[in-house]
Order: C-alpha cells, then structure tokens, then sequence
C-alpha cells in the first residue's frame, strides 16, 4: 500500500519500456515488508544532470541506471564506488547525505550468478569473447576474482588488445591477451576453457547467430557463460552443449544486478528464497 512514507527507487535511461528491473524491486519489496515502490523514469538525452538533481530533491532512495547513461552519469554523482570507477560505468545510485553515490552491481552480480551456477573464476583460464563495454567490464571482474590467464577474443582485435593492455596495467603482469576471433586455432588444443560470451550477437531477434560456429572452437570450453538472457538458450550456448559443455546465460545475472541493489538501497541481505521469488517473478515479466 503506497502512503505517506513511501520510498521511491527508479530507474533512468532511454529507453525504459521493457525493463524487468520493477518485477525484481516490488516483488523484494513486497516479500520483505519494505514500504518501497520503484519505478522506471525514462530520461530524454541532454536532460540526465537534472533527472540526477530532481531525483536528489525528490528525496529517492535509490536509482538504477541504464544504457545510454551508465558512463555518462559519473560527473554528476557525489561519490564512486572503487569498483564503479575501475570499469568506468555505475548502473545503481545510492543515497548519500549530500548526493548520491554511484555503485556497479553489474559485474558483482554476473559473479553471484556464477557462484550460484557453481561456475568459478578463480584459477581458471577463461575465453573472454568480445571487447565492449560489456566485456570490459568482464575482463576486471576476471582480474579482480584472480583468473589464471584471460584471452579476449574479438571481431576488431585491437580493440581487444586496448582491454588487455588496461588489465595487464592493472594486474602488473602479462595476464590478459588478445586474438581475432579465428585465431582460436593458435590456443592449446589440450586445454579446457571457461568462456565467457560477451557480444550482441545471438541477442534477439539474431537468434541464429553465434559469434563462432567452428565445433573446434566449443570443443575447447568446458563452461560456456552467454551474457544474453534473450534468447533464453542463444546458439552459442547450444553450440557449447553439443562440443560437450556445460552452458548458461544471463537471466541470473539480470537478477543479481537487481538484488545487489535492493540490498544497497535497503540494507537488507536478500536471502535464497527471496531470490528465487524475485527470479521467478523477473521471468514471469519476460513471458518464459
Ligand atoms: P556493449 O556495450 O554491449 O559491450 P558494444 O560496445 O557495442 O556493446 O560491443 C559489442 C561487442 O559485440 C563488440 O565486441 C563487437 O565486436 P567489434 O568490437 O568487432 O565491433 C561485438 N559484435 C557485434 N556484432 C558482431 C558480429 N556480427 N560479429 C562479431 N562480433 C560482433
């Protein structure tokens, strides 16, 4: 019941329509007892600086951010998060006494989904495919969770090589480098990966794409991890499955980004029913 003492959270960007992000938040809300509505707040361009500033009068707890803002937000928040400044992109804003403080539960959540689908980082040598935003920010949660070796596979190599170059500054060694996507072949045949699936392609409606088809290629993964939560089953995951691993895709990540937020927000430790409620209230919004 939204009264007097409602708080409201949110999220900006543009466009908003077809978030999954208030099935997460109400659904926590509610279960918690939390007196918290979120609502989605689409932000034309050229008008994010004073959403920020009417969103900190309006007294909002918390905001989540979304494309095209996440870089763009940085000048105008109060404070960032270590891990948020490192990647360069903050998608939830915390409440602070004098502005808000910018956080990146991005990557903190596609590491709780991980850890929830028993696939670890650490130690591992991982397939990073992909050299955007998104896999940029991948390739520092390798870092941060102490892979053993990263290789960035992309369609335009140097951009890859500009990520492995930041994260070999970062890690004060050689633990990233980076190869054409066909250059696969020049990795050791013996060796298992984790790979990590971090481009658009295979996203809705291109469910047919993978960004690699050659069977050689999945024979080398024992995990495939797809970024892309539509489809629910991408072609690359059905590519890793019939070279004999084990595939999953982002939809848990989707839900941890949220989580992590809520939990920032509110100051609660979600626990394992109530991300399973929220899970399945996020896939109910989706239709699957
Ligand atoms: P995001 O912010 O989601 O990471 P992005 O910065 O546009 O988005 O990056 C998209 C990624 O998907 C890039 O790695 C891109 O490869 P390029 O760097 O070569 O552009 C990759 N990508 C997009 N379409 C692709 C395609 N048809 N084949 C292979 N890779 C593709």
């Amino acid at each position: 019941m939204i009264d007097g003492r409602t708080r409201t959270c949110g999220l900006i960007g543009n466009p908003v329509e077809h978030t999954m992000s208030p099935a997460i938040h109400n659904t926590l809300a509610q279960a918690m007892g939390e007196n918290l509505v979120y609502v989605p707040f689409p932000v034309p361009q050229g008008h994010l600086e004073e959403a920020v500033k009417g969103a900190w009068a309006l007294q909002l707890s918390g905001l989540n951010v979304t494309v095209p803002y996440k870089s763009q937000v940085i000048p105008f928040l109060r404070e960032l998060d270590p891990l948020a400044e490192k990647i360069g992109a903050v998608n939830t804003l915390v409440r602070t006494e004098d502005g808000f403080k910018g956080y990146n539960t991005d990557m903190p959540g596609l590491y709780r989904a991980m850890c929830r689908d028993g696939v670890s980082i650490e130690g591992e040598r991982v397939l990073l495919l992909g050299a955007g935003g998104v896999a940029r920010a991948v390739a520092i949660l390798l870092l941060e969770k102490n892979a053993r070796e990263i290789v960035l596979l992309n369609r335009t190599p140097e951009k890859a090589e500009q990520i492995a170059a930041e994260v070999n500054a970062l890690a004060g060694r050689q633990l990233a480098r980076a190869l054409a996507l066909s250059d696969y072949v020049t990795l050791p045949e013996r060796e298992r990966y984790l790979a990590i699936q971090a481009t658009s392609v295979g996203m809705f409606p291109h469910v047919e794409d993978a960004p690699l088809e050659d069977p050689d290629f999945y024979r080398r993964v024992h995990t495939g991890y797809d970024l892309i939560f539509n489809p629910a089953k991408t072609k690359f995951m059905s590519l890793v499955e019939a070279g004999g691993g084990r595939a999953c895709n982002g939809l848990k990540m989707l839900l941890y980004q949220g989580v992590i937020a809520y939990e920032l927000w509110t100051g609660a430790t979600v626990g394992r029913k109530l991300e399973e409620t929220a899970y399945q209230a996020m896939k109910q919004a989706m239709g699957i």
